[in-house]
């Protein structure tokens, strides 16, 4: 393999997002969830859960996954654009600038990561023949995604727990729809993974594996969401190492 080859397999690599699990931690995962109560969600958050449970069903389905998947990349976005301000605002403290930038990697990290699930989930929404129309699934998700968009840069701006909470909230909500609809259609188990992102993603065992891996990096991106809420303000001066001492 050449070494440009191999460059770009570890480039890839890294926009892979969480880990990739075999099928036994996967059926565990799974079952993890499904123990596990939802989080308490918030108005902001019903505001968008809500008009997509009426408008594509309140039991999941890869079309409603398509739709989720589109408002889910956006609060990254946002965190990205306003993570590239701070670390310009914050230039002159190196300290803050890199822990500032850490958390812009992260986010493009999370970002890839649900664009891929997109991807991932258009290609079986048309293995499936199943029809989508421009107002139901392109016109109105935007929309939705637009509003979470805006709420995001903006919590972020006045506390950023406050948007890192109503994203844990919004990957807790996907993650528990992947598990309950794997759960309900065992069929899945007996479906290939068409493998169209392989490359990119992975390649599973069946159609159940590769959704429950999908629900299990929703849960990867809630954890790290509840991870930011409880770390320190990121502008918070670094402690003094020769007074602490
Ligand atoms: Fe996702
Ligand atoms: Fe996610």
């Amino acid at each position: 393999m050449t070494t440009t080859a191999t460059s770009l397999l570890a480039h890839r690599a890294i926009a892979a997002g969480p880990p990739k699990l075999e099928p036994d931690a996967l059926l565990t995962a799974q079952q993890q969830t499904l123990d596990t109560p939802r989080l308490k969600y918030s108005l902001l958050a019903k505001m968008m859960f809500k008009p997509v449970d009426l408008l594509y069903g309140k039991q999941g389905s890869l079309t409603k996954f398509v739709v989720l998947e589109i408002i889910a990349r956006v609060p990254y976005q946002a965190w990205e654009r306003v993570g590239y301000w701070a670390v310009h605002r914050y230039a002159a403290r190196s300290a803050v600038a890199r822990r500032v930038f850490d958390r812009i990697v992260e986010a493009r990290a999370d970002q890839d990561n649900e664009q891929w699930h997109l991807l991932i989930l258009q290609d079986l929404v048309q293995r499936n023949g199943t029809k989508q129309t421009w107002l139901l699934h392109r016109a109105i998700p935007w929309l939705i995604a637009f509003f979470y968009y805006h709420v995001s840069w903006i919590l972020f701006l006045i506390k950023p727990r406050w948007s890192y909470r109503l994203n844990a909230e919004f990957e807790d909500h996907a993650e528990h729809e992947y598990m309950t609809f794997v759960a309900g259609h065992p069929e899945l188990a007996d479906l290939p993974d068409p493998g169209t992102y392989a490359a990119e993603y992975g390649r599973h065992r069946s159609l159940a594996d590769l959704l429950r891996q999908i629900g299990h990096d929703e849960r990867i991106h809630k954890a790290s969401s509840l991870a930011n809420i409880t770390s320190p303000r990121i502008s918070q001066p670094e402690p003094d190492l020769d007074t602490a001492a």
